[in-house]
């Protein structure tokens, strides 16, 4: 039978630096979606698949995401005080159980896979999640819970795959699959962030993983790249080759949103926002004005 699939991983270490100045002093994982930090859709879905615990990887400045997965008992005082139950039970459903989160400090921005490497102790010698907060990926089901179901029937590696066009191939890790059709695709080879022109495919490495722990025997003898970065897909390429591993792929049907990239994180916010039969109607109708001021002003 599988080893079960308690822990996910989240790096949640980078700087950001694209949404400077939002993230000079706030986080980027906690930047808002509607009116949820981004993080809470993706720990979310960790949870709807069934983990059991969550270890987050990150680095100075974001004790915040910290206190965002604990109680804050002011505001629960005040949110009772005021009769606001129901808000209160809102926020008591988006907290992991207690000690059943993990903190810990990527001291040095060597790159994805270093930020795993980071998390070896806190996950032990068992199979785990590890999901790209970056990547929003929506769907009735949940990516991850997809992902388990192929986990549960085929074990090994799983990795969550995309369709891109193929002009935008070099900013990820890029998969060549092999046959099986079932559901699942079987991975010959992966290579991370290919030149423009010699991707292999356009099936990219979306964000979301199941991994044997034999990851991190790789990753900690894993070479920097050029730029100085310990890259996953790079030691995901050495766990393949071995022996007694296998990786299969879900492609993907939902929604990916990259909210490492600003269009990404406005396109979520609006697609989480039409969810949302409070604010549907009033978002529809600003988009429509909005977007015939923009077609008059670009017509002239
Ligand atoms: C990382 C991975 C890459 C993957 C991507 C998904 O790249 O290295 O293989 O396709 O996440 O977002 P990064 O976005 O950290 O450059």
């Amino acid at each position: 039978m599988a080893q079960r699939i308690r822990k996910a991983v989240f790096p949640v270490a980078g700087l950001g630096t694209r949404f400077l100045p939002a993230t000079k002093a706030m986080p980027k994982e906690m930047l808002t979606i509607v009116d949820r930090p981004a993080i809470q859709y993706v720990v979310d879905e960790a949870k709807k698949a069934g983990i059991e615990h969550f270890i987050f990887v990150t680095g100075r400045n974001k004790a915040v995401i910290e206190d965002h997965f604990d109680v804050q008992v002011e505001l629960e005082q005040t949110l009772i005080q005021r009769d606001k139950l129901d808000v209160l039970e809102e926020l008591r459903q988006d907290l992991p159980k207690a000690g059943r989160t993990s903190f810990t400090r990527q001291q040095q921005p060597l790159g994805l896979g270093h930020a795993v490497l980071c998390a070896r102790d806190l996950v032990g010698h068992e199979p785990f999640a590890l999901l790209l907060p970056d990547m929003i990926m929506k769907s009735d089901k949940g990516c991850l819970s997809e992902m388990m179901e192929i986990y549960h029937e085929r074990q090994g590696n799983i990795v969550a795959l995309e369709e891109v066009p193929m002009n935008e191939t070099h900013k990820y890790g890029v998969v060549k699959k092999g046959q099986r059709q079932n559901g699942s695709v079987e991975i010959e080879t992966m290579i991370e962030k290919p030149a423009p022109g010699t991707a292999p495919s356009n099936l990219i490495l979306s964000g979301r993983y199941i991994l044997q722990p034999q990851i991190f025997d790789y990753l900690e003898t894993q070479t920097p790249d050029s730029g100085g970065e310990i890259q996953l897909t790079d030691a995901m390429i050495k766990l393949n080759n071995a022996q007694d591993q296998e990786f299969s792929g879900l492609i993907f049907k939902g929604t990916t949103y990259d909210c490492g990239s600003k269009a990404g994180f406005l396109a979520a916010n609006i697609a989480y926002g039409l969810d949302r039969p409070d604010l549907a109607p009033q978002i529809i109708e600003e988009l429509r004005e909005l977007v015939s001021a923009y077609d008059g002003k670009t017509a002239q």
